[in-house]
């Protein structure tokens, strides 16, 4: 037993080397969750048999009543910050003076600076035996019950001739994926959203119950030891690092040993600099070292941080500005955007005055006002974000949703349940004309292939096309007087306007870019109304009969069509030649019951279904029991609680014969 317990311990410990340091599982989670149950099995029949390198033991029982006091042995400093290639090659090229070499001959190891906190985790015998926090770099705090919920810190490291004591220091970090999970999940749940993932790590490793650490994936790379008992000689700092993947560990990407030019420095940055986004952890810039162990002790500390080793950081991507405005932009689908109006502040690397606020359920949850200080956050290309109020403003302007389109006027809507609200100004709105015209013509909807987004583009800002009707009103020389286009691409236009003008009923309810009726709503209504009156007159109820339409879409197509500027456009397009076949079959004006729900009950003359087949043909809804919608009740012979159901909430009944008689059928 003890020897298959063994097994299994290292079995476990193994695939999670796999799984969490090389990124490379090998088996699949089912068979990881098996052995692992067994494991739980065994060490509760025989509990004196637990190893402390059990993989059960990650995780401790109970919560820690406090964080300990851990005196580091060996110091653990900080590092100077360099922010510019000047100051970088200026620091080394005093190294390189001191050590009396030339700053070509210095041999530097650059690693990514991870942006989470130090740790410092201890091993005896190598056995993982406690864990601590940098704390002032002399005192630090005992977080073991949470770092050894991290799989990517063995529990007993690899390999023979392991060194009596080993200090590993390194950081602890909240993958960037792991911070949204655990974000959005705040989000869900109403309580504490993190404001980036150094905090989140942060927050997570003081934690007293492991419980929370072990759900929340942060994970450990070394950069360093710091005590050290064993039989082992290191010359490089590039060694180190490389022994520690050899004991389990995991190794930085992007690692880079290079001789100290100012060339080599700028080339490693711009590489770093480049790679940063696609990294699956924050880094806040990159740490050079000299490799070489004899020169960093030659060279030794000042003050707090060693002369061999500095942190070249990438600009601030976090900032406090204050919010002087906020304006509504009319996106190209109709959806008001607040944008922040921000005094202008250098972060990222470039000066911004604006950042993006989402939606009004954004600016409630951030407690926004014009005037309030706030921290943005700009990572990359991406525009500013809005991460919280820093400080609240003396003179507080709270943030409304105006009324009306800024760009139209037209009365803005939110649609229930959406965080978006919506100009309603439909196909007249400039701010949604270009891409309305760009729905409309293209290959899905009217297909008119040579009037493509570019030229649309470019005769919409000429004023040329304003709104979809215009392309009928289109010239020769509307087009020819373009730059790049002559008489012949200016005709080929003009065929191609005239070739789309035959097209089918639902391909172009679908071009008019109702909102939320795509291409198969589109088809779908099309095929139930089987013509355009009866669509432009539908009412909400009768919509709502038509399979796969909520009442959200049916809304829209109902606001649509009320609109009197989107009749006047339909009818341009229409006098302009646009024309359809209605669709096959009976069309809808003889759906005199659409909307309405019907119950048949007792027995009837006539089959069940064949009376069911005759009421939803005429668009009604057959239901099986009885309520205050209830349009009608055919009560047969001897029918019983359907009716007394229906004559108490005073729903119509009618007897067979006036159903019969009511849509002329013979009895
Ligand atoms: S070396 C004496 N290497 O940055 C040298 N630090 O600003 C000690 N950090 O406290 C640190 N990535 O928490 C080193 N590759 C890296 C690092 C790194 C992140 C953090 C570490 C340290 C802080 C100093």
């Amino acid at each position: 037993m003890n020897e298959h317990y063994r097994q299994l311990v290292a079995k476990i410990n193994q695939w999670d080397h796999e799984y969490y340091v090389l990124d490379n599982p090998s088996v699949p989670d089912a068979e990881y969750d098996r052995v692992f149950r067994e494991l739980l099995a065994i060490e509760a029949e025989h509990p004196d048999i637990v190893t402390a390198e059990s993989p059960s033991q990650r995780v401790g029982a109970k919560p820690i009543a406090e964080f300990r006091k851990i005196e580091h042995r060996v110091k653990m400093l900080s590092l100077a910050n360099a922010f510019s290639l000047e100051e970088t090659y200026d620091f080394f090229d005093k190294a390189a003076k001191e050590l009396d070499i030339s700053p070509e001959s210095l041999m530097v190891f650059s690693e990514p600076k991870l942006d989470g906190l130090a740790i410092a985790i201890h091993y005896h015998q190598g056995l993982f035996s406690y864990a601590a926090t940098r704390g002032d770099g002399q005192i630090g705090e005992d977080v073991t019950h949470n770092i050894k919920t991290i799989k990517s810190v063995p529990l007993k490291l690899s390999g023979d001739k392991l060194p009596e004591k080993l200090e590993v220091r390194g950081e602890v970090f909240m993958p960037k994926a792991a911070f949204e999970k655990l974000n959005r999940l705040a989000q869900d749940n109403d309580s504490k959203v993190f404001v980036n993932p150094r905090n989140a790590a942060a927050g997570t490793v003081r934690q007293m119950n492991p419980k929370i650490a072990a759900e929340r994936d942060l994970q450990f790379i070394p950069y360093g030891i710091g005590e050290y008992q064993g039989e082992r000689d290191f010359n490089r700092h590039s060694e180190i690092i490389d022994y520690l993947t050899t004991l389990g560990f995991r190794k930085s990407l992007h690692c880079q040993a290079f001789h100290g030019s100012f060339e080599a420095f700028e080339k490693n940055y711009r590489l770093m600099e480049a790679v940063r986004d696609t990294l699956p952890m924050e880094i806040d810039g990159i740490v050079y070292k000299i490799d070489s162990l004899a020169q960093q002790t030659s060279l030794g500390f000042i003050a707090r941080s060693p002369k061999w080793a500095i942190a070249r950081k990438f600009p601030a991507q976090q900032v406090v500005t204050r919010l002087l405005a906020v304006d509504f932009q009319v996106g190209r689908t109709g959806v008001l955007t607040p944008v922040a109006r921000l005094e202008p502040v250098f972060v990222g690397g470039v000066t911004v005055s604006n950042a993006t606020l989402h939606n009004m359920d954004e600016i409630e949850r951030l407690g926004l006002c014009v005037g309030d200080r706030i921290e943005i956050h700009r990572a990359g290309d991406v525009i500013p974000k809005v991460v919280k109020v820093a400080e609240q403003g003396t003179d507080r302007q709270p943030i409304k949703m105006p009324d009306r389109c800024p760009v139209c006027a037209a009365p803005v809507e939110r649609t229930a349940g959406q965080a978006a609200f919506r100009c309603t100004g439909g196909l007249t709105c400039a701010a949604q004309g270009a891409e309305r015209i760009r729905h409309y013509a293209s290959r899905k909807f009217m297909n008119i292939v040579n009037l493509g987004p570019k030229l649309i583009e470019v005769l919409y800002d000429k004023g040329v096309l304003k709104t979809i009707a215009d392309i009928y009103t289109l010239s020769l020389s509307d087009i020819a007087s373009l730059e790049g286009q002559g008489d012949k691409s200016a005709q080929n236009v003009l065929d191609s306007i005239e070739a789309s003008k035959a097209t089918k009923l639902g391909t172009f309810l679908g071009a008019l870019g109702i909102h939320e009726v795509g291409e198969e709503g589109a088809k779908n209504i099309a095929k139930y109304f089987k013509n355009y009156e009866a669509i432009a007159s539908a009412s909400l109820e009768q919509l709502m009969q038509v399979p796969d339409i909520g009442p959200v879409m049916a809304k829209n197509v109902v606001d649509f069509f009320s609109n009197e500027k989107n009749q006047a456009i339909v009818a341009a397009i229409i006098k302009a030649g646009v024309t359809w076949p209605d669709e096959e079959g009976e069309p809808v004006s003889e759906q005199i019951l659409a909307g309405q729900t019907w119950v048949l009950t007792g027995t009837l003359q006539m089959p069940r279904n064949e009376a069911k087949a005759l009421l939803e043909s005429l668009g009604a809804k057959v239901a099986g029991s009885v309520s205050k919608k209830t349009t009608c009740v055919v009560a047969g012979l001897d029918a019983g609680s359907k009716l007394a159901k229906a004559e108490e909430l005073g729903v119509k009944v009618i007897d067979e014969a006036t159903f019969l008689k009511e849509f002329n059928l013979e009895a």
